[in-house]
């Protein structure tokens, strides 16, 4: 295989084209597009994302220690760029995109309805990390559309048609290769 050498760059893509959102005080909800962003550990269930200290939703979310990440599908896709390249200090993303909002339940975050998965976080830990903030959420409950689940009850991210995103541009989901541990698994 022939390689071709980079300098440091974000390189470890595709990513989800998430969209990470917070309430300001007066109840007014916020989104931000955000592709650095991770599962981070099982128990207790948390996400890690990196986002600017200068970003609105970080400001929002600081305050507010609680967070919602929500996944859009390619349906939605220029309105998943939109949130990433405009400000809420400037304008509300929702009323000019006409994406709606549901309550979370466990914690006071915004949650995207047309987005088919929905994730409601509880801030744990926020390190500075350099230009980025690290802030570590704990998952507290996670919603799925119903029409991305399965005939066994288990949620398929085909069926989801989640929007990737990485290297620039954002990118659908093709097909599913194979099953978790189908390497180890006897062919009869
Ligand atoms: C595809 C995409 C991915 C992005 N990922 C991040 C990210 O992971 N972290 C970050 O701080 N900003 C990221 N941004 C930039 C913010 O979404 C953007 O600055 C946004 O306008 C901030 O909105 P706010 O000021 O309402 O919070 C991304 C933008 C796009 C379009």
């Amino acid at each position: 295989m022939v390689k071709i050498e980079k300098e440091p760059r974000a390189a470890v893509y595709p990513a989800p084209a998430a969209l990470v959102s917070a309430y300001d005080d007066k109840g007014k909800p916020n989104a931000m597009t955000a592709a650095w962003i991770a599962n981070i550990c099982a128990d207790p269930v948390t996400v890690v994302v990196g986002i600017r200290d200068i970003r609105y939703t970080y400001e929002l979310i600081e305050k507010a220690q609680c967070f919602g990440v929500n996944i859009p599908n390619v349906a939605n896709a220029k309105e998943a760029d939109y949130f990433g390249v405009v400000s809420g200090r400037d304008t509300d993303k929702f009323k000019d995109t006409g994406l709606t909002v549901f309550k979370g339940k466990e914690v006071d975050v915004p949650l995207i309805q047309e987005c088919p998965i929905n994730v409601e976080c509880k801030v744990t830990h926020i390190y500075k990390v350099g230009t980025h903030y690290a802030i570590f959420g704990e998952v507290l409950k996670v919603y799925y559309d119903e029409s991305m689940i399965d005939e066994k009850g288990s949620p398929d991210l085909l069926l989801s048609d989640a929007l990737v995103y990485g290297t620039g541009h954002y990118y659908s989901l093709k097909e599913r290769v194979a099953g978790y541990g189908f390497s180890k698994k006897k062919e009869d």
